[in-house]
């Protein structure tokens, strides 16, 4: 199967730090991989609302919506799914975080075949943060690992960045050298961290 690199981009302003190191990146790529990007701030995805318990058969949220049909199909598509999100709050963006919220409304759309497909496939982190500790992304690293581990998905781990203004992570020289080899790791399936 050739591979499909889908890059969701969850900053909430354009041509940030955790763009342009997914974009250092993504450069190392074959050309034979095949590349999408979606900047989620260009495609709002409506409130996400549970109503998994409410006796409703298959898709809760309505799939007829271009936003989300659009998201739901690049995912599925993806052999690789690369999680551009900036540090916020130690953990994902809340653009991001809603993605993933709507995770767990495909698994039950009817024919989609949600689990089945993710199954096998690798998950990948680029983020960028302001703070000079990157012990302080871990929330951000273990939710990206747990939600791997919990849709038997390989796990590619983090790529991270340092900057605060946009452009500031082009300084961060440890971040394009590991962005240079960052996608040619291997991706062993994703576990859940050991008590
Ligand atoms: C709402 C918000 C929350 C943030 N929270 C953190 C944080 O918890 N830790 C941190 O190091 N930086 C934090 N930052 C700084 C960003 O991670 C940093 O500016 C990053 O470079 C933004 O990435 P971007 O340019 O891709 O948007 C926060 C920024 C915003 C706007």
């Amino acid at each position: 199967m050739t591979r499909r690199f889908l890059f969701v981009l969850g900053s909430a302003r354009p041509d940030g730090n955790t763009e342009r190191l997914a974009r250092r990146a993504a450069e190392q790529l074959p050309p034979d991989v095949e590349q999408e990007w979606i900047r989620l701030a260009d495609h709002p995805l409506p409130d996400f609302l549970d109503i998994r318990h409410d006796g409703i058969v298959g898709a809760v949220q309505p799939t007829e919506n271009d936003t989300i049909r659009q998201l739901l199909d690049a995912t599925l598509a993806a052999t690789d799914i690369v999680i551009a999100s900036p540090v916020y709050w130690y953990s994902l963006s809340g653009l991001t975080k809603r993605y993933l919220d709507y995770w767990s409304d495909w698994l039950r759309v009817p024919g989609a075949d949600f689990r089945a497909t993710m199954a096998g496939r690798t998950l990948w982190g680029v983020s960028a943060l302001a703070d000079d500790e990157p012990v302080v992304a871990d929330p951000l690293i273990g939710t990206l690992n747990n939600s791997a581990a919990y849709l038997k998905m390989r796990f590619g781990g983090v790529l991270l960045g340092n900057g605060s203004a946009p452009g500031d992570v082009l300084k961060d020289t440890e971040a394009l050298t590991r962005a240079k080899t960052f996608f040619a790791q291997d991706t062993p399936l994703a576990r859940f961290p050991t008590p």
